[in-house]
């Protein structure tokens, strides 16, 4: 184990997500904004237990943007959209974040832009254009159509016909999104500037935005068919059919992986965060081979697997397994392309079990804006869908969901705006919001109160090691270990009670309950753990 002293921020803390159309509007339009993060920062942190006590903010983007994909289309990669505020309201919450010990991390969208974007404008002026080649133009395949088969994540083939200039430009996810050229040297000059742009502005950190696609196929070969993929896929959806050999991955990318850290490193304690589904093995090169790439490439594993005891445990233990040493583990339960965690998990009491697990695994977690409150998928009626996944690929795949306002107190519109929200607040904001959470001594808000202040004090939790012990079936138990100091997790995932034995410990105390309801001695060689608990046990 590394001495704590050694630690970095972003190894130690934790990092919040906020959606800033939905956390807390301040103008009256309906959509959340920077003034309101100013607002709620003694929320996310005052110093004191009574606050959350998070260490760093991810914002998804808030600069000028058409809003077909809700901000990761980019019109000026170096403003703010009017409807969040503008550069002096920037700053303003870098100030405010930094006198709190909050770290602000922007999302960084290399890959696209917004086809209103002015390098975009130019580019589909004219074949010669000076901006032509900062996108991916190319003619019709040999049978005329599309130049390959690629298709977009959001329903339908990759390419748009341009019919002033004759040519297709892709895009894997809206044609409101052309992907940038980054094997056109300008292009990576043009980009690198605008992290810099941040960086002096005193930004801490970029989650890179597909990070793995900036790069394709030189040749731009077709993708094969996924034999695997689900019969029953929407007829527009290519992408899904398709297994993505040539459209993602590929090995140049490192390059430019190592072009963003050196850039990082110059300025000195930022952080990296890469969006990377890969499989493990792909997965990992992200770290770089010799600590030359991302800090943290987001590890999504845990939200892909049903919420098993032993299917969590052989993942978390894989990935140890495989981590280099000098390669940080960090988790992920929910994010805006998700549906809400206690939904996905089947409800609260596992929703409890999940915020005790990501904050006492080993490595950086990720906690979504509203998971606090155990937030459940939103009800949003078809005519009202806003995402283009859900309009294009079908309702059941709305990320709309999950991005419901965030719920203040009990007031109308759960106190996030005074106008009609962008989409509708959830039904439940009466009962399950900030205030009545706050009010209530075991909730789950001050179940994730308690779990983040514990945290930030055992140097075991935020920066020791981690071993798995043998359990029964439902039950995921590990050591966390810095010096003297020892802690016990064991969960439950089970809807019954089990009995939880660790040959060898004779003594312990359960200082944290997920009921928030238990504080006793136990003998760790034989204990029973209430259906969905997890305990905090002091050794
Ligand atoms: C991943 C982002 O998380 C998602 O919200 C977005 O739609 C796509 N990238 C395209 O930028």
């Amino acid at each position: 184990m590394k001495n704590d002293q050694n630690l970095r921020w972003w190894q130690r803390g934790v990092i919040y997500q906020i959606y800033p159309r939905s956390f807390k509007d301040t103008t009256g339009n309906g959509i959340g904004d920077l003034a309101g993060i100013i607002e709620k920062l003694d929320y996310l942190n005052d110093g004191t237990p009574a606050s959350l006590g998070i260490d760093a903010i991810w914002l998804s983007p808030i600069y000028p943007s058409p809003m077909a994909d809700f901000g990761y289309d980019v019109a000026d990669y170096c403003a703010i959209h009017p409807l969040f505020g503008d550069l002096a309201t920037f700053d303003r919450l870098i100030t405010e974040a930094h006198r709190r010990g909050i770290k602000i991390i922007l999302d960084y969208v290399p890959n696209h832009t917004s086809d209103q974007h002015p390098w975009f404008i130019e580019s589909r002026r004219s074949l010669d254009n000076p901006k032509r080649d900062w996108y991916i133009w190319r003619d019709p395949g040999p049978e005329g159509g599309p130049p390959n088969n690629w298709g977009s994540a959001f329903g339908g083939p990759a390419w748009t016909w341009d019919e002033t200039t004759g040519q297709y430009y892709l895009h894997q996810f809206l044609k409101e999104q052309p992907e940038l050229n980054w094997r056109n040297p300008e292009v990576r000059a043009a980009m690198m500037d605008v992290l810099r742009f941040w960086l002096e502005r005193g930004v801490d950190g970029f989650r890179m935005d597909v990070v793995g696609l900036l790069i394709k196929d030189a040749e731009l070969r077709d993708n094969p068919p996924n034999p695997d993929a689900d019969p029953n896929l929407p007829p527009n959806d290519i992408f899904g059919r398709q297994l993505h050999v040539y459209n993602q991955d590929q090995d140049e990318v490192h390059e430019i992986i190592r072009d963003f850290r050196q850039l990082l490193d110059e300025y000195g304690n930022r952080c990296g965060i890469g969006e990377l589904w890969f499989e493990l093995p792909r997965w990992i090169r992200y770290y770089g081979e010799n600590n030359d790439g991302l800090h943290l490439p987001f590890n999504f594993r845990l939200m892909a697997l049903p919420w098993q005891a032993q299917a969590i445990h052989r993942s978390v233990d894989e990935l140890e397994a495989a981590l280099p040493a000098f390669a940080w583990p960090n988790y992920v339960l929910g994010n805006h392309d998700s549906p809400r965690l206690a939904s996905r998990l089947g409800g609260q009491a596992q929703a409890r079990v999940a915020a005790m697990m990501l904050l006492t695994l080993r490595g950086t977690p990720t906690l979504y804006y509203g998971d606090e409150l155990g937030l459940e998928n939103g009800v949003i009626p078809p005519e009202k869908i806003q995402d283009p996944l859900g309009i294009n690929l079908g309702a059941e795949r709305t990320r709309d969901v999950g991005r419901t306002p965030m719920q203040w107190d009990a007031s109308p519109n759960a106190g996030f705006s005074r106008a009609k929200p962008w989409l509708p607040v959830s039904n439940d904001y009466a009962m399950r919001n900030v205030a009545a959470q706050s009010a209530d001594p075991t909730s789950i808000l001050n179940l994730y109160r308690r779990l983040l202040w514990y945290r930030r004090g055992s140097p075991a939790l935020y920066g020791g090691s981690y071993h798995s012990l043998d359990s029964n079936d439902d039950c995921f138990v590990y050591l966390r270990v810095a010096g003297d100091e020892r802690r016990l997790i064991a969960l439950n995932f089970a809807d019954d009670q089990r009995q939880v034995s660790i040959p060898g410990e004779n003594a312990g105390q359960i200082v944290i309950s997920t009921s928030l309801d238990r504080q006793e001695s136990i003998s760790p060689s034989g204990f029973e753990l209430r259906p969905h608990e997890g305990v905090i046990v002091e050794l």
